[in-house]
């Protein structure tokens, strides 16, 4: 039998999209990966994490193994809702959601806010999982551009005010990560973030704040725009997969009750009452605090390292942005189509993501590529800088 034709429209839609994950290089093993946005394999506490699995099964017994939450696991919300008291961020716990990472809490909203006609505006560039999510709901995108101080919101206003004016459909969400971006590294100015909130109130759409980054800053805490917010109009979306583990799968959404019902609705038992208890364990047992201090001062200098080798390497039609936290390394190689380098750079022990999946038009990203400091160590670093100008120079 032919399944395919039992498909929803919308998955035959969908279905036209590339397959999720297309953007994930095949890397040989003797690379150095500056292509991977993970945690570096030193971080992720394990003694902590096993310690905290005995101690959880010890304390609940079969507890957590069952569907039902378990006394630990709804100790979570309570958890997150102080680490966000720190970002300013004043929410009750059943104003939280918990999820399957951010991506869940990313896709959730999706689901309960689009369809085909729905209108989305993006960030270009901006993190190719979301576009993935978003695009199985819908392919009406506004992409706003960005500079070094992440979104252009006066680039955004002038489109709100043409498409008003020819009376086009205005965007429902607008998705952004305005701290430590990905890929671009780049973080959102104040003033920014002000103008970009009076905009949701002037048009009237919603903002997706991805703040998976926001507690990486190397060393001024930025402000969520969800502090900003005084109507609403801000879902707040946040993970521990960059702190602590991604394959935990923690993250969450903190908006108003009703949108937590809302979500709720559709999230059901799609998440991990496991996984949930043993993040709440982890947390008892190990303050949070002390281990982003230690964090931030790694990944600060990893990146120090990162650009200290990228002046001392790189040619001069190479440029980029220096980022205040976070991940990432946007790179800027001018004359250069970084997907047809990238086999050349594997072949010479080093990866990076070419900059087109993070495109919604790929030509956009032609010239562009993402660089990551969070996954090798220091020498590595160097050592991938360098193997990355050696490939430049031979072009
Ligand atoms: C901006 C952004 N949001 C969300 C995620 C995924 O977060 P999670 O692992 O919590 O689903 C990533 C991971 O790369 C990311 O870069």
């Amino acid at each position: 039998m032919n399944i395919d034709q039992l498909f929803s429209s919308t998955t035959k839609k969908a279905l036209q999209n590339d397959p999720p994950g297309e953007w994930m290089p095949n890397i040989p093993a003797n690379c150095l990966r500056l292509s991977s946005g993970f945690p570096a394999p030193n971080v992720v506490p394990v003694t902590e994490l096993k310690q905290a699995v005995t101690n959880l099964l010890d304390q609940e017994q079969d507890l957590p193994l069952h569907y039902v939450g378990t006394p630990k696991m709804e100790l979570l919300p309570e958890q997150i809702k102080h680490r966000l008291e720190q970002r300013a961020l004043s929410f009750s716990s059943d104003e939280i959601l918990v999820t399957a990472g951010a991506c869940q809490a990313i896709d959730l909203i999706a689901r309960v806010l689009l369809d085909e006609q729905s209108v989305v505006a993006v960030e270009s560039p901006t993190y190719m999982e979301a576009l993935e999510m978003f695009q199985n709901y819908t392919h009406q995108f506004i992409e706003i551009p960005m500079d070094e101080h992440g979104m252009k919101t006066d680039e955004l206003a002038h489109v709100l005010a043409e498409r008003k004016e020819q009376g086009l459909p205005m965007p429902k969400l607008l998705y952004t990560i305005p701290s430590f971006q990905n890929p671009t590294g780049t973080t959102l100015t104040n003033e920014r973030r002000r103008h970009l909130i009076k905009l949701s109130e002037h048009y009237q759409f919603l903002i997706l704040e991805d703040d998976a980054y926001g507690e990486l800053y190397f060393d001024e805490l930025p402000i969520p725009l969800s502090a900003m917010d005084t109507e609403n109009r801000v879902l707040y979306v946040g993970s521990l997969s960059k702190v602590i583990a991604p394959g935990l799968r923690i993250g969450w959404v903190a908006t108003t009750k009703e949108m937590v019902q809302t979500l709720f609705w559709f999230k059901k038992d799609l998440d991990h009452p496991f996984a949930q208890a043993i993040m709440s364990q982890y947390l008892n047992e190990n303050p949070l605090d002390r281990r982003l201090k230690e964090l931030r001062t790694a990944y600060k200098e990893k990146c120090d390292t990162m650009l200290e080798a990228l002046e001392q390497y790189m040619p001069r039609h190479v440029s980029w942005y220096v980022p205040e936290g976070g991940y990432f390394v946007w790179l800027k190689i001018s004359n250069i189509d970084t997907s047809a380098l990238l086999d050349d750079a594997t072949k010479n022990g080093v990866s990076f993501l070419p900059g087109k999946y993070f495109f919604l038009h790929e030509e956009e990203g032609r010239e562009w590529l993402r660089l990551s400091f969070s996954y090798e160590e220091k020498e590595e670093i160097q050592q991938g800088i360098k193997r990355l100008s050696e490939v430049l120079s031979q072009m």
